[in-house]
């Protein structure tokens, strides 16, 4: 049996959406999928605003581009993540300024931000690892006492709470992923940006319409649009949008199977982290993971490329996780060493992210588990 490191769910009612979608003949973005689905996510999770745009890049992008960041700007952000999250703002000309992980979550080490903040610190984009949200609410504590703005990259996060409320609902903006990998996926490629400030909606619309006032000609205000802004094309496919709303309507299912994934992972890797031999991550009570992920700290960077190697044996592919962006050849052109953030280096070099996809639970899951057992057992004894 081959069990890949992720394989996309197809909802139900994906390819009925999807059909209907290609026979109405309007497929560019803001059409009627798109409309249905950026309702069901207001109306669900009560966002301000969102803005389907091609990926959770593209979203972010948009997010920048929104708060006027700037050269000469600085970003609060951890090492810990995609390059997505930095090129959000290195792309404008700001500066990224590395925090610490929280060794337990891997999410920014929110004591320690603080401590980055300088007269030109403008932005903190915090991310939610393997969908366990950071502690946005002091994030966004320590951002209002600055007057800083906090953009949350919820790329893997879609579907999770915190403190009860849904993640991206907290921060000024938020981004979303629905690449085939993440939980919930529009047909490939997708993402969103949420807009909770509404101040910013109407510049929003205009700059993912390519800067113009398209969305008022659309509304019945105007009768010709024109260039009133910057701006690109931030907007997702109206056949896409379909896949994704059959994704949204799926999402009891879909976590439902996630969380089995999670269940046997943690019953397995609990007895060996009961020994000593290696951490799993635990998830405080005010936050409700959306099941995106499981990762595993090993005790050392050999142990972690034994288990790789011998799972490959078995064709199970597991994956490292993120290469800290500090020490990577981009980190050093800002200055940053290695050993500049030592808590992100160490960890990061011990990390094993497994197989997890909803289809597990149906089959892969319990042949998963029986060799990971064996090769544990084999690693560091019965
Ligand atoms: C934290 C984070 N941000 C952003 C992205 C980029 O998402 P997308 O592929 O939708 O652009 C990823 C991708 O996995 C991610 O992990």
């Amino acid at each position: 049996m081959k069990i890949p490191f992720n394989k996309p769910y197809i909802s139900a009612k994906a390819e009925e959406y999807m059909t209907e979608a290609l026979r109405s003949q309007r497929h560019s973005g803001n059409n009627a999928f798109g409309q249905k689905a950026v309702n069901f996510m207001k109306q669900k999770y009560g966002f301000n605003e969102v803005f389907l745009t091609p990926s959770c890049t593209s979203a972010m992008e948009m997010g920048a581009l929104l708060t006027g960041i700037k050269p000469g700007d600085e970003v609060i952000l951890p090492s810990y993540t995609f390059s997505s999250t930095v090129n959000a703002v290195v792309i404008f000309g700001a500066e990224p300024v590395f925090c610490e992980i929280d060794p337990n979550t891997l999410n920014i080490d929110a004591s320690k931000i603080e401590a980055h903040i300088s007269p030109r610190t403008k932005m903190i984009i915090p991310i939610d690892y393997a969908g366990i949200s950071c502690e946005i609410e002091q994030i966004m504590d320590i951002a209002k006492r600055h007057d800083l703005i906090v953009m949350q990259d919820c790329a893997q996060s879609f579907g999770g709470y915190f403190n009860g409320k849904p993640n991206g609902s907290i921060p000024h903006l938020a981004a979303f992923s629905f690449h085939e990998t993440k939980n919930m996926n529009a047909g490939g490629e997708g993402g969103g940006l949420v807009v909770n400030i509404p101040e910013w909606h109407q510049k929003a619309y205009f700059m993912q319409e390519k800067g113009t006032d398209r969305r008022l000609v659309l509304d019945g205000v105007k009768s010709k649009y024109s260039w009133v802004d910057k701006g690109s094309s931030y907007l997702l496919s109206d056949i896409l949008a379909a896949a994704l709303l059959s994704q949204l309507e799926s999402e009891e299912e879909i976590i439902s199977k996630r969380k089995q994934v999670t269940d046997a992972y943690y019953k397995l890797f609990s007895i060996f982290k009961k020994k000593g031999n290696l951490n799993i991550y635990s998830v405080k009570n005010h936050i409700r993971t959306n099941h995106h992920a499981f990762w595993v700290v090993f005790d050392n960077a050999g142990t972690r490329s034994l288990f790789m190697e011998k799972l490959r044996a078995f064709d199970i592919f597991v994956y490292i996780g993120y290469m800290p962006l500090h020490s990577s050849p981009m980190g050093a052109i800002f200055g940053y060493k290695p050993d500049s953030l030592p808590i992100t280096e160490a960890i990061s070099e011990r990390v094993v992210r497994l197989p997890f996809y909803a289809g597990m639970a149906d089959e892969g899951l319990n042949y998963t588990i029986e060799k990971m057992h064996l090769v544990l057992s084999e690693i560091y004894g019965k």
